[in-house]
Parts: structure tokens; sequence; C-alpha cells
């Protein structure tokens, strides 16, 4: 196993599904990992999981819409491991509903979690990748972010731009590596359905109804390690080569 001394990759979304599971696959990695969400319980389960592997976490809870609490959380780690080497933002939530039976609020809160949250996580570890001219940012997209679902319309508009988001920040940091010479890599990772709890933050019924079924039915359902071992996959190229999009999908899924 290699080990990483320097410095942690911080995870959003940490304590369940495709976070989770990437903070795991991480730390087998010899990775130090910084678990980032809101429910401590879940994120000391997976950093006593980590633990008794022989790995290195911290558990730091913070809502990610939170601009303040992020960089806080992120700092607790940059004390701990001496730096951020990576950014992983898999916090995420899909409250989908038809837009006319939809809360406005919903509305809000995916966009403040989903594409803000993100931004927030990255303005906390950007500085410190700068310094040291070295870093890896990677984000769960979504092939909502690619195709529309209609019902999800704002979560696909949240994954849409998180998209652009992800490439604006890569051609920012390469135009830049003339003058400054970082090698800050930039990765959008967009999966199809991965089976997590995801479904459950749907609060409209009929909608989370035709989510759970739909994923019930679906052959094959990726499973949160394949992201995990993908997001490993992109983190472990040399440093010259920046994955910069991954599409993954369950190989019977159309769109
Ligand atoms: N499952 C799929 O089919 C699928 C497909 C494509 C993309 N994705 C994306 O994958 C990412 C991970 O989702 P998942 O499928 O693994 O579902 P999940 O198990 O529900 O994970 C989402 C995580 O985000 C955290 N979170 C939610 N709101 C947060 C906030 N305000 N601040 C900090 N953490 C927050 C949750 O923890 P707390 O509640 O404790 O905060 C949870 O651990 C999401 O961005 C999702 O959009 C999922």
């Amino acid at each position: 196993m290699t080990t990483h001394q320097q410095g942690c990759v911080a995870v959003t979304g940490a304590g369940s599904g495709i976070g989770a599971a990437t903070a795991r696959v991480l730390a087998r990695s010899g990775r130090a990992v910084l678990l980032l969400g809101r429910r401590v319980d879940a994120l000391e389960q997976v950093a006593d999981e980590i633990e008794q592997e022989g790995g290195r976490s911290l558990a730091a809870s913070c809502d990610v819409a939170d601009e303040h609490a992020t960089r806080t959380a992120i700092d607790r780690g940059i004390e701990r491991f001496g730096g951020v080497e990576g950014l992983v933002n898999a916090a995420g939530i899909m409250p989908v509903a038809p837009i006319p039976e939809a809360d406005p609020a919903d509305w809000r809160r995916i966009l403040e979690v989903n594409v803000l949250g993100s931004l927030h996580a990255v303005a906390a570890v950007l500085p410190g990748m700068l310094e040291r001219g070295t870093g890896h940012i990677l984000s769960i997209g979504s092939v909502a972010g690619h195709t529309l679902f209609p019902d999800a319309t704002v979560y696909c508009a949240s994954k849409s731009a998180l998209h652009v988001v992800s490439e604006g920040l890569r051609a920012e940091l390469a135009r830049r590596q003339r003058e400054d010479g970082n090698r800050i890599r930039v990765t959008l990772i967009a999966p199809g359905a991965v089976d997590t709890a995801l479904p459950e933050t749907i609060a409209h019924e009929p909608s989370r109804e035709a989510t759970r079924t739909w994923y019930e039915r679906m052959n094959g359902i990726l499973q949160p390690s394949d992201i995990a071992e993908t997001v490993r996959w992109a983190m472990d190229a040399p440093e010259h080569v920046s994955v910069n999009e991954i599409t993954v999908r369950p190989t019977e899924m159309v769109r």
C-alpha cells in the first residue's frame, strides 16, 4: 500500500452512499481522509470502520450550504493532517417534484447544497492547493447534468451547473498554470443510477415511488464502490494526466 503522507482528502457527503464508499477506498489506498457531512453519528461510523482497517480519518460535521461552517470543518482537517491534497464533492440532495407541485424551498436547498455547497468546499481548499501548486478537486455530478429528466428539472439544473463550474475551474487553473506552474487537476464524475439512500430525500411521494421503482427494476444498478473506484483511478493517474469527465452508467441504463 502506498502511504500518502502529505495532507488529506476531504470528502463531503462521507457519511453514506458514494461519499462513504469513496472515503473507505481512499483510506485503503493510504490517504488520510477528512469526513464531512451533517450527521455526526454517520461520519463517526465511517471513521471507526476506517480506523479498524488501519486507515487514518477525521470526522468533522458541517452543512456545506454554510460557507463558514464548511471552512471551519476543512480547517480542522488541515490542522490535523497538514493540508488538503484532494477534495471529493459528494454531498448532494435530490428532492425532485414536478415544478407545479414543488416546494420552492426545495429548489433553493438543491442549489445551496449541490452547487454552492461544492463551491464552498472548493473555496476552503483552493488557497492551500495554489500555495503548494498541487491538488485534485473531484465532484460527483450526474447523468442528470447532461440529460433532462422531467419532474427532476431543478436537480438537473443543479448538476448541469456543477458540470459548468467543474469545467470552468479546470480551464481557469490550466490558464494560470503558465504563470504559477500549478498542477491542480479537476475531475467531474457523472454517475447514472447508484444504489444509495438518495431517493429517500424525495418528499414528493409520487416522485419518490417512481424513482424507487425505477431503481429496483434496474438489473445491475451501480454500487457506491463502483464510483469510489472511479474516483481512486482518476486520483491515481500521474500528475500530468487530468481526467476531466467520466460518465458511468449501469450497463442497461438508456439515458
Ligand atoms: N444515487 C444515485 O443514483 C446518484 C446518481 C448520480 C449522482 N449522484 C450524486 O452522488 C452524490 C452522493 O449521493 P448518494 O447517492 O451517495 O446519496 P446519499 O447516500 O444520500 O449521500 C448524500 C450525502 O450528502 C450529505 N449531505 C446532504 N446534504 C448535505 C449538506 N447540506 N451538508 C453536508 N452534507 C450533506 C448526506 O449526509 P448528511 O445528511 O448527514 O448531511 C449524505 O451523506 C450526490 O451529489 C448525488 O447527487 C447520485
